[in-house]
């Protein structure tokens, strides 16, 4: 069976309450899509974004459900205020934060537990691709970060490679068709072929309307969690109309 596609806005630490209207904008006007739609905006606008046709997601949580972690935030509290996913390991989460893959495994588990869909980002540093590390990379994070018990409903890996966060560089879609269909290669693998085949893979970094339906057209992308073209509908949709 074909896997439908998911693009997924990671608003990162951007919104207010009125962006609403931003995801009303994207709602009116994209709804329809062919593929799914997923926003993550800051925790503190779930609850107002919650309800409407438009999946909603977090961007981090805590591996316990509850408990002396000041400022963190649980899997359990991200589903009662109306997520349905939540974003675990993104770089900027293991750069800022030092966050290991043991501890987005601990993220993942929780997150599963809530009954939410884990967006578990794997990538390589511009150092490890120049050492040509990249696989042995993503392989040791998918090996750690994932815990046992995957299913193409609780999980969507995001290959992101760190060097084209932000910086409107993409690599060669060639490398983009070797890293996917490694990670689908290391999903059959530990899980097996029926799960792997069911599992979606995203890429992100940089990915804008422009670049969005050669991106797609690459083998085993499965969509793509977007960053700063997230921020605008008109972006946002481009990307969501190259989706089919
Ligand atoms: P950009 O789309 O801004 O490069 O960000 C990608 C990203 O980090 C999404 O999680």
């Amino acid at each position: 069976m074909a896997r439908k596609k998911l693009v997924a806005g990671n608003w990162k630490m951007n919104g207010l309450l009125a962006s609403k209207s931003l995801l009303l904008e994207i709602s009116r006007e994209y709804g329809n899509a062919a593929c799914d739609i997923l926003v993550c905006p800051p925790a503190t606008l779930i609850n107002a974004l919650r309800g409407g046709t438009i999946a909603i997601g977090g961007q981090d949580c805590h591996w316990n459900e509850s408990g002396a972690h000041t400022g963190d935030i649980s899997a359990a509290m991200l589903a009662d205020a109306g997520a349905d996913a939540v974003i675990l390991g993104h770089s900027e989460r293991r750069t800022d934060h030092g966050e290991t893959d043991e501890m987005v495994a601990k993220k993942t588990e929780a997150a599963w537990k809530a009954g939410l869909m884990a967006v578990v980002c794997v990538g390589e540093t511009g150092d490890e691709r120049d050492a040509g590390t990249t696989l042995d990379r993503i392989g040791a994070q998918l090996d750690a970060s994932i815990p046992d018990g995957a299913t193409g409903k609780n999980l969507v890996v995001a290959y992101e490679p760190v060097w084209a966060i932000g910086t409107g560089r993409i690599p060669e879609m060639s490398d983009i068709a070797e890293v996917h269909d490694f990670i689908r290669s290391k999903l059959k693998d530990r899980f097996g072929g029926d799960t792997a085949e069911a599992v979606r893979v995203l890429y992100g970094g940089s990915v804008k309307p422009g670049n969005a339906e050669e991106i797609f057209a690459v083998s085993n992308v499965d969509g793509a969690l977007v960053g700063g073209a997230s921020l605008k509908a008109e972006d946002f949709g481009g990307i969501i109309s190259a989706a089919k």
